[in-house]
């Protein structure tokens, strides 16, 4: 029988990252039986709540995705029976106090193991940390905060946030999110590089010609302007989402697959990447568009949104890694909301192959012939390599064709939810998949000199039609450095 209780708190409970993904994530936990025996679930907010109504909001998210099970109704009952509510302000001790006293209750006199977790704006991170540290800390077991992204909105108000955090708390204590490394085809990376011997050799600028980062989404802000007017796509995705990916991609390899040894190497490398230049990105927002009888509105139409809003909703930037493995090779980032399609993948695109035999069959355009490794990371999660072949029959004609790992086929099972592999790390202490603090600086120092300029100068985006493919400026920048954006060719 186990000692101690597991409490995970959700502080801005009723929020809907709380709703959508948090609560949901735990219960898939739950159900999978990953969660100890003594597991509770407090939502803590300011609005009048009786824990019933925690239940009933939780109950309309939660679903039993995993494997229609029978018994799932069943789990959903003993789930919710450990969930319950306390309303307090984010500022008051007193408030946390009492939240301290009702964890107690239910810990029933075992080791308190507690988990806060801040879906909450980033302004009032500081003053839950203070309260929940002062006041609902756990004396002789552990305390452990998960907070997520906005972390600043650059270089010095980063720093500023994580001094403040950590007069509360150690580096130790302090889980930062980034959703994007819980995703299955962004963990699986290190695997496919570092245990494929047919990859790491290739895994440099003597083979490697560029490599794309490419984030795109169909819809636009749709009330989110309130947040997403003040941060941009840029600190929105490709400071953090996108920057990691990259991070895991280049770095070198780790003395081990501890935290601290892959931390260490994903630190390097960001701090090898030379910061960005304006000449190295295009800014772009999108415009209001009628397609198939349907107006899709404008950014600046968003009533979330300022009329003379001139925030990127678009970016593509070329990043380089000043280091022995990639010098001169581009790393092409390119990310929008509104755009034509939803998709999250990583294009690896491939030297030409020297002297290649087979060059008349490509005509004069011998890019037709690179290899590409595609890596997908969402939807339809997939790993394929564009191969040339040649077309069974009696003549020389060549194909380009696909290896193609597609997971849906291969591994029929339901992925689950980021969110589930995070908050599991964070229970059991894991921190690979957790943002240190010197990572954060590092990646703020990449893109503050440019968030800067950009804003100092007032650098208006050029405007794209909702639904297209984005702005054109993206393609020119991408010819400056000889690249082809692979999703578009
Ligand atoms: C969030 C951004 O971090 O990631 C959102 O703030 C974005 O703007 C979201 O929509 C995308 O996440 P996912 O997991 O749906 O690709």
């Amino acid at each position: 029988k186990s000692e101690s209780t597991l409490s995970m708190t959700v502080v801005g409970a009723s929020g809907d990252l709380a709703k959508k993904k948090i609560f949901p994530a735990l219960f898939a936990l739950f159900y999978e039986d990953c969660l100890p025996e003594h597991f509770i679930v407090f939502g803590y907010a300011r609005s009048k709540m009786t824990d019933e109504e925690l239940r009933n909001m939780i109950s309309k998210t939660l679903t039993c995705r995993i494997d229609k099970r029978e018994n799932c109704g069943d789990k959903m009952e003993e789930f919710l029976q450990r969930c319950f509510y306390h309303s307090g302000q984010y500022g008051s001790e007193e408030n946390f106090s009492e939240l301290d006293k009702r964890l107690k209750e239910k810990e029933g006199g075992r080791i308190p193991k507690r988990l806060f977790y801040l879906s909450i704006p980033p302004n009032i991170f500081v003053d839950v940390v203070r309260c929940a540290s002062r006041c609902a800390s756990s004396a002789d077991g552990w305390t452990r905060v998960i907070v997520e992204k906005p972390f600043g909105r650059d270089t010095e108000s980063s720093a500023e946030l994580t001094r403040c955090l950590k007069q509360y708390l150690t580096e130790d204590q302090i889980f930062r999110i980034d959703h994007y490394l819980g995703k299955e085809l962004v963990e699986n990376l290190s695997v496919l590089r570092f245990s494929n011997l047919v990859f790491e050799p290739l895994w440099s600028r003597n083979y490697i010609r560029n490599v794309q980062l490419i984030f795109s989404e169909d819809f636009g802000i749709e009330g989110r302007g309130g947040y997403f007017d003040h941060y941009g796509i840029i600190r929105d995705i490709m400071q953090n989402h996108l920057l990691q990916i990259l991070a895991l991609f280049a770095m070198e390899p780790p003395v081990s697959l501890d935290a601290e040894d892959i931390r260490n190497e994903k630190v390097k490398v960001l701090r090898s990447m030379r910061p960005l230049k304006i000449d190295d990105i295009v800014v772009g927002q999108y415009k209001g568009h009628s397609k198939g009888g349907k107006f899709y509105p404008a950014y600046i139409d968003d009533p979330t949104v300022p009329k003379d809003s001139i925030t990127p909703t678009f970016a593509a930037a070329a990043l380089f890694i000043d280091n022995a493995r990639w010098d001169g090779v581009p790393f092409l980032m390119k990310a929008g909301k509104a755009l034509h399609t939803t998709r999250a993948e990583i294009r690896v695109q491939f030297r030409h192959v020297p002297g290649n035999l087979y060059k008349r069959n490509f005509g004069t355009d011998l890019d037709k012939a690179t290899n590409e490794l595609v890596i997908r990371v969402q939807p339809n999660e997939a790993i394929y390599l564009k191969i040339n072949n040649k077309v069974p029959g009696l003549g020389m004609r060549l194909d380009r064709s696909d290896l193609n790992l597609l997971y849906k086929a291969r591994y029929p099972r339901e992925i689950p939810d980021a969110y589930e592999r995070l908050l599991l790390d964070a229970i059991e202490g894991e921190r690979r998949l957790f943002i240190r603090s010197d990572e954060l600086d590092a990646a703020w120092g990449i893109f503050t000199p440019l968030l800067k300029e950009l804003e100092e100068k007032k650098i208006s985006p050029e405007l794209y039609p909702y639904g297209s493919r984005g702005p054109v400026g993206a393609h020119y920048l991408a010819a400056k450095h000889n690249v082809r954006w692979g999703d578009l060719s």
